[in-house]
């Protein structure tokens, strides 16, 4: 099999339900899709439409009762190191230095402390916080926590992000911000980006493809953004899409 690029997905009747008392809950149901290497794709739904529950199985984190995903035609079975996680907490450990939260997960799989350094500076300077290297999470404000979390998560070169709500609890100028610098990131590293987010426009702001879950037993759909970048949130083709992605939800 020959594949373009890695990281590319496949989710085949990917199901899931959970049982809660005296009933049986329904959250994901068939779902199937491909996502191709390098390419990124936001998921949208209400709450409790299975957003979070669809990122981890993705993750490894939890299985699917019916159906599967494969990655470069790999079965995922569990956590794998090919994937790295983004929750909308950066969860540092506050007795670690920057540089050394973000060099971590490089010394815990063995790579030796030199060399986990020199690429934890790498990513720190890709995500802009060279002069804060030697700083303790706590002096950090909110949006560089994040990018601390990003480095972190690009450190030990995953072909997959998947992000969770990653800026759920910024401001919304900084919000604005993290997402110019995601894309980036995005652009350079060539990973393949799953972001969940409930903000629609942020939505189209990132993602070439867009995934709607339905709240209940209704179909996914899928929306291709189809925007050239970057992405100009005040053009007439970026507010259209905008407002049928807000007509998907029955809002205008
Ligand atoms: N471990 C669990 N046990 C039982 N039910 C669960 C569990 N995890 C999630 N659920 C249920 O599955 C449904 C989907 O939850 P999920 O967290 O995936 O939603 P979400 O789309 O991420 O919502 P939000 O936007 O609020 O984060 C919810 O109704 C929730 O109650
Ligand atoms: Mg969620």
């Amino acid at each position: 099999m020959t594949s373009l690029q890695s990281g590319g997905l496949s989710l085949r009747n990917l199901s899931k339900g959970y049982a809660l008392p005296g009933r049986q809950l329904s959250v994901l149901n068939g779902i199937n899709l491909d996502i191709e290497g390098g390419s990124s794709l936001a998921i949208v739904g209400a709450s409790g439409s299975g957003k979070t529950t669809l990122l981890r199985i993705l993750a490894g984190l939890e299985d699917p009762d019916l159906g599967g995903v494969t990655i470069d035609g790999t079965p995922v079975r569990g956590v794998g190191t090919e994937r790295a996680v983004i929750f909308q907490e950066p969860r540092l450990l506050p007795w670690l230095t920057v540089l050394d939260n973000v060099a971590f997960g490089l010394e815990v799989r063995g790579t030796p402390r030199t060399e986990a350094l020199e690429r934890a500076r790498h990513y720190i300077r890709l995500v802009g916080l060279s002069d804060f290297a030697g700083v303790w999470p706590r002096q950090l404000s909110g949006g560089m926590a994040q990018r601390v979390g990003i480095a972190r998560a690009l450190t030990v070169q995953p072909r997959i992000l998947l992000l969770d709500e990653p800026f759920g609890a910024l401001d919304a100028m900084t919000r604005l911000v993290m997402q110019e610098e995601l894309v980036r990131i995005w652009c350079e590293e060539k990973v393949t980006m799953i972001v969940v987010t409930h903000d629609l426009e942020e939505a189209i702001y990132l993602a070439d493809q867009v995934l709607v879950l339905p709240k209940g037993d209704g179909t996914p759909r899928l929306i291709e953004t189809n925007l050239p970048r970057p992405r100009d949130r005040t053009s007439p083709a970026f507010v259209r899409q905008r407002e049928a992605l807000l007509r998907e939800f029955g809002l205008h």
